[in-house]
Parts: structure tokens; sequence; C-alpha cells
């Protein structure tokens, strides 16, 4: 009986989910209890849910018509952003922890190398996935938001913060879980976002052998070290997210080098990855190249493009 009391008991004194108003845990702010499971019931007071927090030993259903009705989706960490659930929880539950369809120790496992990505939102780790054959996947530790930098050669250490990060705090919530693409992405976001086809493209594309290293290549010019497409005004772009051109400038040729070995990317179709080089960009290449006709053929081409 005491026992009992205490199961009962110990989940009401601990804040088990905070729903905010806007991503990133900001905003207006709202604790739930085991109990609460309307929206109704908690007086509602936030304009969206843009942002959910979990405790680590349960997990949050929801529901986008009342009384557990309607479609569903499981939320098993915290989440910066709830997919196309921003405006649609209409009721939910607090469980017990759930274990992921996608197994995270399994994930960590797996020795599949990641490849990066430019998308609109920022850069993005790709690959393959393991557990779901013909989908790639992005590093996530949710398994719903791809993990984002705004840089490429961040990327580059995105894998070992997590792992420090789960190391020095020895939970779980910063575990690698990775976001699919496909049906098992669909309870969160409905879809497939423009970037599933993307990496599903430039995969393919590189187990094609359609990436030709030597394509892009890391050269120091006046600014500083770019990433160039050889013979042409193209370069890995600075940040995915702008909307003028600029070559990203690399600190060192190391950085470059690491960078483009994991950057997708195919040589014939170029462009769907790299971006024109801007007007303070030093892509001059005529230098080297002016004895061949091909190229400069090649040279017109990429400059009208540009
Ligand atoms: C939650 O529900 C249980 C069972 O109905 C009840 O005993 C308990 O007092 C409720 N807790 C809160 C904080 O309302
Ligand atoms: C989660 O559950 C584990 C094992 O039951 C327990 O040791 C830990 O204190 C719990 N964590 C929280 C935040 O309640
Ligand atoms: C979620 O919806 C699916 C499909 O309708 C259903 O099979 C499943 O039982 C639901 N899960 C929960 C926890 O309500
Ligand atoms: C778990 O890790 C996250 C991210 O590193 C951290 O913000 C959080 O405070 C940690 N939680 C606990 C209970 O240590």
């Amino acid at each position: 009986m005491l026992s009992l009391l205490l199961i009962l008991y110990i989940p009401t004194i601990s804040a088990v989910v905070t729903l905010y108003q806007l991503p990133y845990y900001k905003g207006q702010s709202l604790t739930l209890n085991q109990n609460d499971t309307f929206i109704q019931d908690i007086r509602w007071q936030l304009m969206a849910i843009q942002s959910i927090k979990i405790s680590q030993n349960e997990s949050f259903i929801t529901y986008d018509k009342d009384n557990f009705q309607g479609n569903n989706a499981t939320w098993y960490r915290s989440v910066i952003y709830p997919g196309n659930w921003k405006d649609r929880i209409r009721s939910f539950r607090i469980v017990p922890v759930i274990s992921p369809p996608i197994d995270p120790e399994k994930q960590n496992s797996i020795q599949a190398p990641w490849y990066f990505m430019g998308t609109w939102e920022g850069f993005m780790m790709v690959r393959m996935s393991a557990q779901w054959p013909g989908y790639p996947e992005c590093y996530a530790v949710n398994g719903v938001n791809c993990i984002l930098r705004w840089e490429v050669d961040e990327m580059l250490s995105v894998v070992e913060e997590f792992a420090n990060n789960d190391k020095q705090n020895s939970n779980i919530s910063s575990t690698t879980f990775n976001a699919p693409c496909g049906p098992a992405r669909y309870e969160h976001w409905g879809a497939d976002p423009l970037w599933c086809n993307k990496a599903q493209y430039l995969l393919r594309a590189l187990a094609n052998g359609e990436r030709n290293l030597n394509d892009l290549k890391c050269v120091a010019k006046n600014n500083g070290i770019i990433a160039q497409f050889q013979s042409a005004s193209l370069c890995i772009p600075r940040t995915d997210t702008t909307y003028w051109y600029a070559c990203k400038i690399f600190t060192s040729m190391d950085l470059c080098k690491a960078t483009v070995t994991k950057f997708l990317f195919t040589s014939p179709y170029m462009t769907d990855s790299v971006k024109c080089c801007g007007y303070n960009d030093d892509c001059s290449y005529r230098s080297s190249d002016d004895s061949s006709s091909g190229v400069k053929q090649g040279n017109i081409f990429w400059f009208e493009l540009c």
C-alpha cells in the first residue's frame, strides 16, 4: 500500500512536461501535471506550442482531437519544435517513458559515416538509414529535429559535442536519436520535407560514384581558403541560409579538406549543392587554365549561370 501511494505521489511533485510558446523553450510556458489531459483543462494560455520539454522518465502523446481521438504522435524526448503539431494538440497523455521505435543504442553503434548537406534552414548531417532501408535520416538527438549549424565546418564537431554533453550530464537526452525520413517521420511532420528528397538524391549520387572529390578543391585566395568547383565561379557557400552569394572562408587547409570530404555534391550537377562566388570572393581561375579551350567553354557556361 505504501509503495502504491509513492507511485501515485512521485509524479505530481516533479514537473514532467512543459509547453512553450516559442521554439527553443522560449516565451511563455505552461507546466503540465501528470493528470492534465485536455487543452481546456489547463486553462489554455499559450497562443501556440512551439517547443516541448519532457522529463527523462516520461513520454508525451498528443492527439489532434479531444478525448484522445484523431491522429496521434508520441514525443520521446524534448523537442525544440514540434513538427506540424504547433496548433494541433487538442488532448494529450503524459505516460511513463516509452522506448523509441528507433533504438538509439543501435543507432549509436552504426558506423556509417555522416555527410554534410546544405538546406534553407542551415547545414545538417545525413546518411541512409540502416533501420529504414531506402530512406535517409539526419543526425538528431530527439528523433524529430535535425541538428542544424549555420556554417558547414561547424558540422565537423557536432557528434563529439553531443557525445561530450552526454558524458557530462550522464543523461540520455543528448544521445543520438536520428530523425528519419519516410513513414516513421509522418506522425510528427505529416510528410517528408524537401531535405529528405535532396538527401536521397545526393546520397544515391554518392553511391553511384558521381561525387568526384577532385572537382571541389580547397584553394588559398586573397580572402582566405575557399572550396571552389574546378574551373568555375562556384564554391561552398558561407551559409546555406543567406540570400546573397559568398564563399565560405576556411581558417585552415585541413579544415577545408576535412569539410569537402564530408560534403555532399554531384559532379554533373554541381549547382545543386554549391553556389556562385560572391562579388568579393576571388574566384578567378583563368590564369592556370587559359590554355584549354574546353575549359573556356565551360567557363562561359558557368559564368552565365552566376
Ligand atoms: C491525479 O489523479 C489521481 C487519481 O485520480 C488523484 O488521486 C490525484 O490527487 C491527482 N493529482 C493531482 C495533482 O491533481
Ligand atoms: C528516472 O527514473 C530513474 C530510474 O527509475 C530514477 O533513478 C531517476 O531519478 C528518475 N529521474 C527523474 C528526473 O525523475
Ligand atoms: C495512434 O494512432 C494509431 C493509428 O490510428 C493507433 O493504431 C494507435 O493505437 C494510436 N496510439 C495511441 C497511443 O493512441
Ligand atoms: C541532460 O542533458 C541536457 C543537454 O546536454 C542538459 O541540458 C540537461 O540539463 C541534462 N539533464 C540532466 C537531468 O542532467
